[in-house]
């Protein structure tokens, strides 16, 4: 399927005024609705997704969430349509792609950075206490608002809780890029509240140092990393920063998710008092999330256990033998 061009009106309401591009699962363009003459944006599923029943299972999803979260840092869903080709309808999210920022600058100033990560923790927050989980928090869905603020986009593989899973027959729609993915979700797991603070940590430690905190050839080796490696400390790479700061990220990024912050709030709370944050996060070891197969180990609990297991049946022969 061809997207709409330039300059044309779709579906005789949206005028395409640009392109945005392209996530991992659409296409999305820049339009003007011609009776509110609003900026919206139209959001088409890629060709490759276009035979699966879950396209519109997840536009009807991300309609339903934007229409049940009301934040200014949070994207407003106007409609979805299950036409040919089905397509969604969001209100435009004025701001700068993240990831382009920190493709072109870099990192950021330390306190901008927190300021910004406790900002983006309140919406997340939010979305938590309306039972909405995003699970794909990264630079390409966040774009910095003009307020300074960080905007969440994209809620398209996010949680709503009280509606059904919904299960692709591909596995490209959820394989995103796994520089923020949990060790839990690597593993499988669907993702949570304390996928969304791992996350964050990590985005906390890009923003401060201009790299996420693992990178590699490959998905697999970055995924890899998160089961097993820990980031490069953060005081090494920027040596003013207050170590709470880095026991913030630590603990967030904690591989076993329940020694994470319980909330988001709660992180928010460390950030904006480093000094009070307990630094035992710092040297508390954080163990891989892989269990090793030690291959020709000789099995000696087997044998023992059998050695053991024949005297037992040989005593009990001789004494009944002893008893005949
Ligand atoms: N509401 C919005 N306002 C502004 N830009 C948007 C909006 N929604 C999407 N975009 C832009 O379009 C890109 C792709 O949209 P996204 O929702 O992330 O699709 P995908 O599900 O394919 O990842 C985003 O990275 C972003 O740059
Ligand atoms: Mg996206």
């Amino acid at each position: 399927m061809a997207l709409p061009e330039l300059g044309t009106v779709f579906d005789n309401q949206y005028k395409i005024i640009g392109s945005l591009g392209h996530g991992g699962f659409a296409s999305a363009l820049l339009a003007e609705d011609i009776s509110s003459q609003e900026k919206v944006v139209l959001k088409f599923p890629d060709l490759a997704q276009l035979g699966d029943p879950a396209v519109y299972e997840r536009f009807r999803r991300e309609l339903a969430i934007g229409k049940l979260l009301e934040h200014p840092d949070l994207p407003t869903a106007l409609f979805a349509s299950e036409g040919s080709p089905p397509y969604l309808v969001l209100r435009f999210v004025e701001g700068r792609p993240l990831a382009e920022i920190l493709g072109q600058k870099g990192k950021f100033p330390e306190q901008q950075a927190v300021e910004m990560v406790i900002h983006l923790l309140e919406a997340v927050e939010y979305c938590h206490r309306k039972g909405v989980y995003h699970r794909d928090l990264k630079p390409e869905n966040l774009v910095l608002g003009p307020d300074g603020h960080l905007k969440i986009l994209d809620f398209g593989i996010a949680l709503m809780e009280g509606v059904p899973r919904v299960t692709w027959r591909g596995f490209s729609g959820l394989m995103g890029t796994p520089e923020y993915m949990a060790p839990e979700q690597i593993k499988g797991e669907r993702g949570g509240a304390r996928s969304d603070i791992y996350a964050v940590g990590c985005l906390l430690y890009h923003l401060l140092t201009g790299r996420p905190p693992f990178t590699g050839d490959n998905p697999l080796a970055i995924m890899h990393q998160h089961l097993t490696s820990d980031p490069r400390p953060l005081t090494e790479l920027c040596p003013r920063l207050p170590p709470g700061i880095w026991a913030v990220v630590r603990r967030a990024m904690r591989r076993r998710k329940e020694e994470r912050y319980g909330s988001a709030l709660e992180m928010a709370k460390d950030l904006s008092k480093p000094e009070k944050v307990d630094l035992k996060w710092l040297n508390a070891p954080d163990s891989p999330l892989i269990t090793v197969l030690t291959e020709n180990k000789v099995p000696w609990g087997i044998i023992i256990g059998s050695v053991v297991l024949g005297l037992v049946l040989a005593l009990v022969a001789v004494f009944l033998n002893w008893h005949r």
